[in-house]
């Protein structure tokens, strides 16, 4: 299918929406093709690049039950408004520091093999000063609208005092609202924003008597918010479960009880940590009894403090005539619908979202899939017919479920794949050349492959030493393990 047929404006003029690390990535690409659109610009609600690892000790409520509603900014009483992020005060990252980086802009600074909360956000925002020019920080996008005429109408509204963090509209000169009219809009907001909140029996009740003792892995800041005395339950078993239980227990050491209820394998850690009492899904909460029964049968009283490490939905509540509409691209917050390749909608021409697939390294990715995308906008890479995307969708839904949450997980060796897939798209283009897409190299995708046993070998090395390691060489020589070989997928995921 050619451009024209399925854009039927020409792509002059495109808006992207946040300037995260995935945002920022996208940005830099569609730059190397500058000269071909009229303009690119950058809203980004936040005073700084970086997006969620910018950390602070804001404190977000508890919304128990399903919850889209858009997370509110907070006044830091320094002038500047500041969003509950994900990031905690001692997070650090859980794949090697080779694979967060960006293609045309390698780490090079000495930084940890798994780099800390600080060294991640220093090293976004010295790349992100390429894009500085064309982003307009403390600015939100309130509403995207796709027009009679298909072009795309976006509200901005200023984060100021004047707008209360953009609570408010203001009329006051120099802070109203703008309306910008673009061809292509570009969703780059994040996925880890709304927490998901199970609805078990018994947990309204038990928040209404133990006030404060629930949270999301969202609002888990340092283990100093936590005692040896306490009993505590998480529910999860992925990164953030493992990650909050490797603080509490690193800080607490065997003193601290903590039951972990699981449902599923984990698929982003190995991390074993002794002394955890592993439980079953849970059943129902008796607050009453200060109890919690579990499907296995078995009950636990005297929990006192409760994280919810389950995880989040994906949320844009911009696109609130789209998801209101009869072909929305969110319905319950557990994937996004209508997307050919996991990045441009095919219901909606012009609309693209950023950084949507789960697992193998966000950043290399945005680079890459912003070059793709910015050839399928100027027409140098044609797109199937409607239907075969319709039936790729179709087909993944058929094997996965309508609204899986793993719809966009990429598990390897289909991360490896995936990438791969788009890098040859962009390099058979009629526009094949673009700095920093190459296929992954066999050393990339051997990591890629690995990253779950090498944080499992750092971490129990750490623990054992408490020496830092910067390398992966580095660690191998220190304790010698084997990296399994890895074996290429298929292509078309
Ligand atoms: C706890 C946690 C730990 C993680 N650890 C790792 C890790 O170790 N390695 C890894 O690769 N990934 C990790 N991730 C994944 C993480 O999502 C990526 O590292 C990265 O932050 C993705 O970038 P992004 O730009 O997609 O999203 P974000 O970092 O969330 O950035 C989105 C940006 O959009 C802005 N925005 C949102 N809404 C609007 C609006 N309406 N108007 C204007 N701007 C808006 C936000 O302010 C933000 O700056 C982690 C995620 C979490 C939650
Ligand atoms: N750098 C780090 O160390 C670090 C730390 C934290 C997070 N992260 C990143 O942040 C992102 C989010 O990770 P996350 O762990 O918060 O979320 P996640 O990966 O989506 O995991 C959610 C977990 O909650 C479970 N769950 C969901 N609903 C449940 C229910 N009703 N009952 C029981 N269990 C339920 C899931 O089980 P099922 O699989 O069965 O659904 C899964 O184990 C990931 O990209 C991760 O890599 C990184």
């Amino acid at each position: 299918m050619t451009r024209s047929a399925f854009f039927p404006n020409e792509i002059k003029d495109v808006i992207i929406i946040g300037a995260g690390p995935c945002g920022a990535g996208f940005t830099k690409s569609l730059l190397q093709d500058r000269s071909k659109y009229r303009s690119i610009r950058v809203f980004e609600r936040r005073s700084v690049a970086g997006g969620l690892w910018n950390y602070d000790d804001v404190d977000e409520p508890l919304t128990l039950g399903p919850s889209t509603h858009a997370i509110n900014p907070k006044n830091s009483n320094t002038g500047k408004y500041l969003w509950p992020t994900a990031a905690h005060k001692d997070l650090d990252t859980n794949i090697p520091y080779e694979l967060m980086q960006y293609n045309t802009f390698k780490w090079t600074e000495k930084r940890r093999l798994f780099p800390t909360r600080s060294e991640v956000l220093k090293y976004f925002q010295t790349y992100s000063e390429a894009i500085e020019d064309y982003v307009e920080y403390n600015t939100s996008v309130v509403s995207v609208k796709q027009l009679d005429d298909l072009k795309w109408e976006v509200v901005v509204r200023p984060v100021s005092t004047e707008t209360e963090g953009s609570l408010k509209q203001s009329f006051e000169s120099g802070f109203e609202d703008r309306v910008f009219i673009a061809d292509a809009v570009v969703i780059a907001t994040g996925h880890y924003d709304i927490p998901r909140i199970p609805d078990f029996k018994g947990l309204k009740s038990w928040h209404q008597k133990y006030p404060g003792s629930i949270i999301h892995s969202k609002s888990f800041k340092s283990p100093e918010d936590y005692s040896a005395k306490d009993k505590i339950l998480i529910i999860g078993n992925s990164a953030s479960a493992v990650d909050i239980i490797v603080h509490l227990k690193s800080k607490w050491n065997t003193e601290i009880d903590i039951y972990n209820s699981i449902r599923s394998k984990n698929n982003d850690s190995s991390i074993t940590i002794p002394g955890l009492t592993a439980v079953s899904e849970i059943s129902q909460f008796n607050a009453s009894e200060q109890s919690v029964e579990f499907k296995d049968g078995k009950r636990i009283t005297g929990i006192n403090k409760i994280i919810f490490a389950t995880g989040f939905l994906r949320t844009f509540p911009f696109l609130e005539d789209i998801n209101s509409s009869n072909k929305p691209l969110l319905k319950s917050g557990n994937r996004i619908h209508g997307l050919w390749r996991h990045i441009l909608s095919y219901e909606y021409p012009g609309l693209a979202v950023a950084g949507v697939p789960k697992y193998g390294g966000p950043m290399a990715l945005a680079e890459v899939q912003g070059a793709w995308l910015s050839r399928v906008f100027l027409g140098e890479i044609d797109l199937p017919s409607i239907n075969l995307m319709n039936k790729w969708e179709k087909d993944r839904e058929g094997k996965l479920g309508h609204d899986a949450p793993n719809f966009h997980f990429l598990l390897h060796p289909e991360d490896v794949s995936y990438y791969n897939m788009l890098v040859r798209e962009v390099k058979e283009s009629s526009n094949p050349s673009a700095e920093g897409i190459e296929y992954l190299s066999q050393y990339y995708s051997t990591v890629r492959a690995n990253f779950k046993l090498i944080k499992k070998k750092y971490y129990d090395m750490i623990s054992a030493t408490g020496s830092m390691v910067y390398e992966l060489e580095e660690l191998q020589s220190k304790a010698p393990f084997k990296l399994s070989t890895f074996t290429p997928g298929p292509l078309d995921v």
